[in-house]
């Protein structure tokens, strides 16, 4: 179920890139190799389920907020495996956007789809302009240098080290564009605020899982590098805890985060967004 969803999420993203990135220039060939790559698209589903909890927004600008999502999400994928940072080769089972293209076009290409995100809010035709405020505002708030941006350099200054606030890089690099997804198509503002509280909770989840999974998987099974995190000395959830404890404090974040979805007062479509949850701590790449 969860999975033709996703599925179906991914179909209508891939769809909207191809409306909007359509020269064929050089970058723009490279930001639709990233893009266009076997993803799981789950910021996107969690954009989708959101919205059809609400169910406010029409289906043109729920493609569009699952679009500038994920635009943003392979800006920072394509950035993270360069040879500065985590100098990674492989990527959604695929030669990463610098082997391919290069590294200057790979940062060019990154730089294209973070302009892109906002580019894609701004010209959604239905949305109010005080929603548009909002979701520019979410998104640059959760990607800029209080939020990802910090994450990913205090991940790099993890490097070799014994010490650093694991919960914190988690939550900023990756914990903060999840919750925003969940936040973003949400038009009642005390819902939004309560989305992305528990949108936290949710992205650290998913940032425990993704340290599990590269160190119980093969490269082949997940589409990227098994041995990164080890070959880069990262601090990693599994690193600190171990594995078991990782898997637990995963299981514990989605309980809890379930629990506050049941709770959310209001004839809320809420299936989806549960279902998501479960698909977080069970995938398998
Ligand atoms: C990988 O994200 C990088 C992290 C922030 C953990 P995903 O596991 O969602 O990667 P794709 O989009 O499916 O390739
Ligand atoms: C990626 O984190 C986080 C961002 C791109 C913001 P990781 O470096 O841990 O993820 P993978 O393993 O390369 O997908
Ligand atoms: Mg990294
Ligand atoms: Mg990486």
């Amino acid at each position: 179920m969860i999975d033709e969803y996703l599925a179906d999420v991914r179909e209508s993203v891939n769809q909207q890139f191809l409306n909007i990135i359509k020269s064929d220039s050089q970058v723009s060939k490279a930001m639709l190799h990233t893009v266009l790559a076997p993803s799981k698209c789950i910021r996107a589903g969690i954009v989708r389920a959101a919205a059809e909890l609400e169910g406010i927004l029409n289906k043109e600008s729920i493609n569009n907020l699952e679009t500038a999502v994920e635009a943003m999400h392979s800006y920072s994928l394509i950035h993270d495996d360069l040879p500065a940072m985590d100098d990674d080769n492989i990527r959604r089972g695929q030669d990463s956007n610098h082997i391919v293209y290069g590294e200057a076009t790979a940062i060019l290409a990154g730089d294209a789809l973070h302009s892109l995100a906002y580019e894609i809010v701004v010209n959604d035709p239905y949305l109010s302009v005080e929603h548009k405020v909002n979701i520019v505002k979410s998104l640059s708030d959760a990607c800029g240098f209080n939020g990802m941006i910090l994450g990913q350099q205090l991940d790099l200054e993890s490097e070799g080290s014994d010490f650093g606030d694991i919960n914190k890089i988690h939550s900023l690099k990756t914990g903060r564009l999840i919750s925003a997804s969940l936040a973003l198509p949400i038009a009642n503002s005390k819902l939004r605020v309560k989305l992305k509280t528990i949108g936290e909770d949710i992205g650290l989840a998913f940032q425990i899982m993704d340290d599990v999974l590269e160190s119980s998987l093969s490269t082949a099974t997940l589409g990227k590098d098994a041995g990164s995190d080890i070959k880069n000395k990262k601090l990693t959830y599994v690193s600190v805890y171990g594995l078991e404890s990782a898997i637990k404090t995963a299981e514990e974040l989605i309980d809890q985060s379930k629990s506050k979805i049941i709770g959310l007062d209001g004839s809320f479509n809420k299936n989806r967004l549960i279902e998501i949850c479960d698909f977080i701590i069970s995938r398998d790449k």
